[in-house]
C-alpha cells in the first residue's frame, strides 16, 4: 500500500465550485494564475480537435482553411477588444509582441525610450538590446512601491518625457508589483505628446477591460493564455493602422512579397510566418464563449469576481502578517503583490529560486511566486485570483506564511 501523500494528511483548502472546469492538481493550492494562466479542460479538448483536423489533412488545413480560422479568431478577439480585426496579429506570447515592435522600429542615435522600473524583465531586456544597437538612451522611471495612487505613477512617467522621447513601454498591470496602472490616461497623454506607446498588456485581455480603438496606443500586445484562459502560446499584437507599415513579424516569410489583392501587407506578413501550430489561436473563439458562459454576467462579471477575490485575499494576508496594503484597491486588478515582513532571507538574485517559495511548495503545497527585487528593493509575494480559487486558500497561505516567517 502506498503511504498517504503530504496533501492527504494535510487537509488542503477547497477550491471554488467552478474549479471543476480545470484539471489543476488537487494536491496543489494554486495561487499563481498570473504566471502562465490555466486552461479549462473543455478548451484543451477543443485545441485537440484543431490538432486532429490539421493532422487529418495538413495541406488542406494550411493552404485552404487556416486563414479563415485565424480570421475567426481575430474577429472574436476584436469584438471583445472593440477594434478592427484586421489590425490584430495572432502571435505566441507577449514577449514576442514586444520584440516584434522594438526590433522593427528604426531609431536615431540619441532617441529616448521611456520605461518604468516595474517593467517585466524580459521586455526590459528587449529594450536594452535594441537601445544598444541604435545608440538609444533608455530612461528608467522610478515608480514608488508602496504607492499612494495612480496619479503618482502617472506623474512620475510623464515627468520622464523629454523632446527626445520616441517610445514608452507601459504596462496595463505590472508583473512584479501587480499594479493596475492608469494606462488609459497614460496612453492618451503620451500619444498626444507624440510618444508612441508600446502597451504591455500581458495581463490584459480577460483581466481588465480593453477598448483598443478608443485607447489609441500605437502598439498593444496581450497574452490570451493568461486571463482569457486560452491554450498556451496564444497572444495578439494590435498595431494602429498608421503604424502598420513600420512593423514586421520577427520571422520574415512569404507575406513580404505575396500579391496584395484586397488586403494589406501587414495582414499578409503576420498571417503566414512559416509553418506553426495554430491550434491555440484557433481555440480562441471557443475560449471566449466558454469562459463567459461560466458566470452570469460574462466577462465583466469574471473580472469583477476575480478582482474582489484578489482584494479579499490581500486583506487576509495583510491582517495575518501585520502589514499594510502597498497600494489602494483601485490599483489592483486580479493579482496583488505584498512586500513580505522581515523574516527569512532577502536579496536573493531574481534568477535563483527563493527558499520560501520552495518551502511553500514542498511543505504546504502552495504554488505562489516569492522573489526579491532590486527596484523597488524588497522581498515580495504575489497572489492571483481566478474563478477556481476560494477564499479559504488565502487563509491557508496566510497561516503557512505566519508559521514559516515566525510571525
Ligand atoms: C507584464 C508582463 N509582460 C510580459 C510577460 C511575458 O509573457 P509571455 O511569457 O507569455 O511572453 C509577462 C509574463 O508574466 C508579464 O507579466
Amino acid at each position: 500500500m502506498c503511504p498517504p501523500t503530504l496533501a492527504e494528511v494535510m487537509d488542503l483548502p477547497q477550491r471554488s465550485a467552478l474549479a471543476r472546469h480545470w484539471q489543476l492538481d488537487k494536491q496543489c493550492v494554486f495561487l499563481n494564475h498570473g504566471s502562465f494562466g490555466a486552461t479549462p479542460i473543455a478548451i484543451l479538448d477543443e485545441q485537440r480537435k484543431w490538432q486532429d483536423l490539421l493532422e487529418a489533412e495538413p495541406v488542406r488545413f494550411y493552404e485552404d482553411l487556416a486563414m479563415e480560422f485565424m480570421r475567426d479568431s481575430r474577429r472574436s478577439l476584436a469584438s471583445m477588444l472593440q477594434c478592427d480585426a484586421d489590425d490584430l496579429a495572432l502571435i505566441e506570447n507577449a514577449t514576442s509582441g514586444v520584440n516584434t515592435v522594438l526590433r522593427s522600429l528604426v531609431f536615431d542615435k540619441g532617441d529616448e525610450i521611456l520605461v518604468p522600473d516595474h517593467a517585466y524583465q524580459a521586455c526590459r531586456n528587449t529594450i536594452d538590446f535594441v537601445a544598444e544597437r541604435w545608440g538609444v538612451k533608455v530612461v528608467t522611471v522610478n515608480i514608488p512601491f508602496p504607492i499612494e495612487g495612480p496619479t503618482v505613477a502617472f506623474d512620475a512617467i510623464m515627468a520622464g518625457v523629454t523632446p527626445r522621447t520616441v517610445l514608452a513601454m507601459i504596462d496595463t498591470v505590472t508583473s512584479p508589483t501587480g499594479l493596475l496602472m492608469p494606462f488609459e490616461r497614460l496612453v492618451q497623454a503620451l500619444e498626444e505628446k507624440g510618444v508612441a506607446v508600446m502597451l504591455d498588456a500581458a495581463h490584459g485581455i480577460g483581466m481588465v477591460p480593453l477598448a483598443l480603438e478608443e485607447l489609441g496606443a500605437s502598439y498593444t500586445t496581450s497574452n490570451c493564455h493568461k486571463w482569457l484562459c486560452a491554450p498556451k502560446g496564444s497572444a495578439f499584437l494590435h498595431v494602429r493602422k498608421d503604424r502598420q507599415h513600420l512593423i514586421h513579424p520577427l520571422t520574415i516569410s512569404h507575406g513580404m512579397t505575396f500579391p496584395l489583392g484586397d488586403t494589406t501587407r501587414f495582414r499578409h506578413e503576420f498571417d503566414w510566418t512559416g509553418t506553426r501550430d495554430i491550434s491555440a489561436a484557433c481555440s480562441i473563439p471557443a475560449t471566449v464563449d466558454y469562459m463567459q458562459n461560466m458566470v452570469d454576467g460574462g466577462w465583466p462579471a469574471i473580472m469583477q469576481l476575480n478582482h474582489d477575490l484578489a482584494i479579499e485575499g490581500r486583506n487576509i494576508l495583510c491582517e495575518r502578517l501585520g502589514i499594510d496594503a502597498p497600494c489602494p484597491e483601485e490599483m489592483v486588478a486580479c493579482i496583488a503583490t505584498l512586500e513580505l515582513p522581515e523574516g527569512g532571507e532577502a536579496g536573493i538574485p531574481l534568477h535563483e529560486p527563493d527558499p520560501l517559495h520552495k518551502v511553500l511548495q514542498d511543505k504546504y503545497r502552495i504554488q505562489v511566486p516569492v522573489w526579491s527585487w532590486e527596484s523597488p528593493k524588497g522581498r515580495y509575494i504575489r497572489i492571483s485570483a481566478q474563478l477556481y480559487n476560494h477564499v479559504g486558500e488565502y487563509h491557508y497561505l496566510a497561516n503557512a506564511l505566519a508559521v514559516v516567517l515566525n510571525l
